[in-house]
């Protein structure tokens, strides 16, 4: 499929569908539109009053052209209240289309679109963005062929002008969303820590990117007991991956994206029990699979800011090895955790991860995580909570989010709160108390950032959705790949 922005205009396109979005109080049959409605016979104020259309937000209707008109079928749009128009408004839009376009069978499709704040590119941008993930369709694991395949073969967006640069730009977001939703939806039998190593190296490889893994003896060597005392139930060998990005010359700034790589959670000894979505936890490595999902973006679009994409990877089983409830580890900062809960196991891992990426010497560290289901009970899914010992960074954070269309929500590091945390005979226990569960997690992995500006995204909600939503089809969504992309590039 081939995603084009042009100068022509509703009047002179012809092809198969064409989608026009409109306002609410802007479905009155005027100006350029009404000349367009002539051209097809009077086809869109018949459809506007036949669908009681009335330009509100997903409200959008489609109806065959009749005789030889230069337009096959007419699709309108609702954009909601143009006073509450904002860039995702433009991106949903796309999302909208695209699916609509699918399910007509169209070949070619042209779009018309109000341009955002007065910018051609950013507009072309989120289409092309709303479009891409919207037709996106995970096939993988199917034996036959869609029985609706994608006939889809070009699409317009019309009055843009030329904004090929735009549109390659978001094509290497969605390449990176889309590697980053394919991890998550692949199960724990197809993605292992192992996997994780092998794609690491190819995307090294593909990008040119430098790739260091440390094996499990390295790990020993630097004393990162806390996730080898995860990793140590599981019969797959623990892989420490490390890609980074550099420009040619030299670094505006240095940042470091820690993922979660758990490929899967079974909760180890205080095993999940069933009905907790024990199945699910393939998703476990939504961080590590967003981390290197922003890396293949990253590496494509070439930002001048040195990026270090690490994901202390392995599963949480069980073996005749598995750590023991009550068992005392030592992470790779001297610091001593109790393990009173096997299954608050991603924190362990990312405390050594985290520790590792220190000494690195960095601006910026951001790790993103399926930490808790606490996170997912508070914020739900479509949004993930933002912790960060840095203001300045939180709202860096916050504002790359806006732009992608991520939602994040910061939640308070209360100091006070570690005391749910203390242990009788270590540093620290792994588990806290029931109550603000997100946040002595969070409060947890602070313990292993000294100096280095910190923020921590609990993504246990939006990583994974059970109907489709905005962009999203149902399943994984590659959060937060766009804000990770946002963030790097401003
Ligand atoms: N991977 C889970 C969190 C999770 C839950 C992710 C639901 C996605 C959806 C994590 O390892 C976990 O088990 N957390 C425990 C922590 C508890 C034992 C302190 C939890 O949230 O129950
Ligand atoms: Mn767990
Ligand atoms: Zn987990």
């Amino acid at each position: 499929m081939k995603i084009q922005a042009t100068d022509n205009t509703t009047l002179k396109w012809n092809g198969d569908t064409l989608a026009v979005g409109l306002f609410v109080g802007g479905v009155t049959v005027t100006g350029e539109l009404a000349q367009l409605d002539d051209k097809l016979a009077g086809t869109i104020k018949e459809l506007i009053a036949e669908s009681d259309f009335d330009g509100k937000f997903g409200k959008n209707v489609v109806t065959r052209v009749g005789g030889d008109a230069p337009v096959r079928k007419i699709m309108l749009i609702g954009l909601g209240d143009a006073d509450e128009f904002t860039l995702d408004t433009v991106r949903l839009a796309g999302a909208a289309i695209a699916r609509l376009a699918k399910s007509e069978h169209s070949q070619s499709l042209a779009i018309s679109l109000p341009i955002f704040n007065n910018d051609p590119a950013q507009t072309a941008q989120v289409i092309t963005e709303g479009v891409t993930l919207a037709l996106h369709e995970d096939r993988r694991f199917k034996s036959e062929p869609s029985e609706n395949p994608l006939k889809l073969e070009t699409v317009e967006l019309l009055e843009l002008g030329d904004q090929q640069a735009a549109i390659t730009k978001a094509e290497q977001i969605c390449d990176g969303v889309i590697l980053a939703k394919e991890l998550v939806a692949a199960p724990a039998n197809s993605v292992t820590a192992v996997t994780l190593a092998e794609l690491a190296q190819q995307l090294a490889s593909d990008y040119n990117l430098e790739l260091e893994i440390l094996e499990k003896a390295d790990c020993e060597q630097l004393g990162m007991g806390a996730y080898l005392g995860v990793a140590q139930g599981s019969e797959i060998p623990p892989k420490f991956i490390h890609l980074t990005y550099k420009p040619q010359g030299t670094p505006r700034r240095k940042v470091a994206i820690v993922g979660k790589g758990l490929t899967f959670d079974s909760g180890g000894l205080n095993l999940k029990p069933s009905g907790s979505g024990i199945e699910t936890m393939k998703m476990d490595m939504g961080g590590a699979g967003a981390t290197f999902g922003a890396a293949r973006a990253i590496a494509q679009l070439q930002p001048d800011v040195e990026v270090h994409f690490i994901s202390a990877a392995t599963e949480n089983m069980i073996n005749g090895r598995a750590m023991h409830p009550g068992d005392i580890l030592t992470a790779s900062n001297g610091k001593t955790i109790e393990v009173n809960n096997t299954d608050a196991e991603g924190r362990l891992t990312l405390a050594d991860a985290l520790v590792f990426t220190e000494k690195l010497g960095l601006d910026a560290i951001v790790d993103l995580a399926t930490l808790t289901g606490a996170s997912k009970i508070a914020l739900g899914d479509e949004i993930g909570g933002l912790f960060s010992t840095d203001d300045n960074l939180a709202q860096q954070l916050k504002d790359a989010a806006a732009v992608g269309g991520e939602k994040v929500w910061q939640m308070p590091l209360e100091d006070n709160y570690f005391e749910g945390m203390k242990s009788k005979i270590a540093d620290m226990k792994n588990a806290g108390p029931r109550p603000a569960g997100s946040i002595t997690a969070a409060l947890f992995l602070k313990q292993f950032v000294d100096r280095t500006p910190w923020a921590h995204i609990d993504m246990a909600g939006p990583a994974w959705i059970d109907k489709e939503s905005g962009v999203n089809n149902a399943g994984a969504t590659g959060f937060p790949v766009r804000t990770l992309v946002n963030w790097v590039c401003s």
